[in-house]
This record gives C-alpha cells, structure tokens and sequence, in this order.
C-alpha cells in the first residue's frame, strides 16, 4: 500500500484530472466488492482456490457435472444474498450522477452489487448471478438469488444454467461492443479492483489508452499494482472502499 502522503498526492492529482474529463469510463473488478464481504477470485483464499476453474466455471464443467456447478452458484447466490454494497460502489454512484450519460461502469462482477448501489449505466460483462438461461429454449429468467434445485430445469424441460459468461465462451455482443465503444471515448477511464489477466475484459484498458486522441487518462485502484499499472497514469494504492469516497470528496472540493 501507498504512504498517505503518496497517497494524497495521487488523489489529488487523480481529481483534477478527473474534473476536467467530458466522457469517464470505469471498468470494476472483484476487488470492489471484497469490502462487502465477496471473495474474490485469485487471493490465496479466492474463490478458485479448491476449486479447478474448468470444472465450474467452463461448458465442458458443466456438461460433465451440472450438479457441481449448481452447488458453487448457489453457495455463491447465497453468500451475496448476507451483503451489502460498500463505500466503493456508493461513490461510483455519486460519480455517475456528476456525469450523466457521459458516464458507463463496466463490471466484470456478477453480484449485482453495483445495481443495488443504483448505478444505472451500467454493463455487465460477465452475465449475472441474479439470471438463469436455458440451454434449450436459450429464456433468460431474473430469479433473484433465491437457491435453485440442484438441477433446475426450464418450463421447456431443458436444463438451466446460471447466465454467467464461463471460461472458453464469448460475451454478448451487444455489451461487449458497448463496453469497447465507452473506453475508446472516454477521457478517463478508473479501472478498480481487478487483477486484469482476463480477457478481452482486461483489453479495454489498451483500448481506452489508445483511443480518442491523445487517449484516455488511466487512474488504477487496488490494493496493490497490477498486469494494468503499465497502462496508468496514475496509481490510487488502498482498498477502493476507502479511496473512491476520498476521491469524490476531492472532487466535490475542487468544483466548490
Ligand atoms: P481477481 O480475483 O483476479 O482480482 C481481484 C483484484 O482486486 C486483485 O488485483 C486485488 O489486489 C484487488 N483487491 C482486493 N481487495 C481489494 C480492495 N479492497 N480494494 C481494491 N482492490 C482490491 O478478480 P477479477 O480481476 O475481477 O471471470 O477477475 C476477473 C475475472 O476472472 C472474473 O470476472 C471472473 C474470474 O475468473 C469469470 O468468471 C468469467
């Protein structure tokens, strides 16, 4: 972690930056919800750990042993059902209500967090744990996290699957596009809480540096530097539940 006299420094540099962006973009990892109380994936006692990312988290996983699939998604739906939003994604809120439609969170996250915070324009990349799909029909279904069979099945017979984008699959087009489209704008684009070594996620930080000339200032926060810091301009280094509301008062203080 940053000294706080570092830290200072960068967040208000961050700020002034931040306060002169027409169009800001942010793409959020796990690390935005650790606070809250979700695991994230690669700490030593993430979420993969014990478990082989191919057999939850893959097609082949999943037509192999649905039963086990199910059991983590519904230990995962229940684990998110006892939290709430942190500080962090109250303060992307209060960002986005400075900025308007100018403004797109894209997560890579499937709790739902953000949207219980009330973030509107927001992407998620990676589906979401609230949602089922049927592997026949192909419905998506808002079920809330309410625990599911340990098979569920669709009205149509088939099997469902939680609607989370695995390992080895696309993401959807029409989300991906607008995700791509939001860094390649933006003037500034805060990438938080994510280790970036997944893509094409992780690409929208090249994307957003090397797009709308001069290319987007990038701000990382994270507990620590990252397969991102390469790209940032400026690093934010401290749990992003405590940095993001330090970074929207320094905000507010400058615009006062
Ligand atoms: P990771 O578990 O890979 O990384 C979490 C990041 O959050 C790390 O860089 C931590 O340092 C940081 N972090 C932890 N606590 C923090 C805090 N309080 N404040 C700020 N940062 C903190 O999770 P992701 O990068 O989200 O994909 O992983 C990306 C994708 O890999 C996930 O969406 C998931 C996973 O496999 C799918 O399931 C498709």
């Amino acid at each position: 972690m940053a000294s706080d006299v570092e830290l200072d420094r960068a967040l208000e540099r961050a700020a002034v930056r931040l306060a002169t962006a027409r169009r800001v973009c942010v793409l959020t990892g796990a690390g935005v919800s650790a606070e809250s109380g979700v695991p994230t994936f690669r700490a030593s006692d993430g979420l993969w750990e014990g478990h082989r990312i191919e057999d939850v988290a893959s097609p082949f996983g999943f037509q192999r042993d649905p039963r086990l699939v199910w059991n983590f998604y519904n230990a995962r739906r229940a684990n998110v059902r006892t939290v709430k939003p942190n500080p962090g994604h109250h303060a992307l809120v209060q960002i986005e209500n400075r900025w308007g439609d100018q403004f797109t969170l894209v997560t890579q996250n499937v709790d739902g967090l953000h949207r219980v915070a009330g973030s509107k324009n927001l992407l998620e990349i990676h589906g979401s744990l609230y949602r089922t799909r049927c592997t026949g029909c192909q419905e998506v279904v808002d079920r809330g996290l309410e625990t599911l069979d340990a098979l569920p099945l669709c009205h149509c017979g088939e099997m469902l699957r939680p609607d989370i984008v695995w390992f080895h699959e696309n993401l959807p087009v029409d989300i991906w596009d607008a995700a791509q489209m939001a860094a390649h704008e933006c003037d500034v684009l805060l990438v938080v809480g994510t280790s970036a070594v997944v893509h094409p996620a992780a690409s929208l930080i090249p994307i957003a540096k090397r797009g709308k000339s001069p290319g987007a200032t990038v701000i990382e926060i994270n507990l620590t530097p990252t397969e991102a810091s390469s790209f940032a301009d400026i690093g934010l280094y401290g749990p992003s539940g405590q940095v993001l509301p330090k970074l929207v008062e320094r905000l507010g203080a400058l615009s006062s």
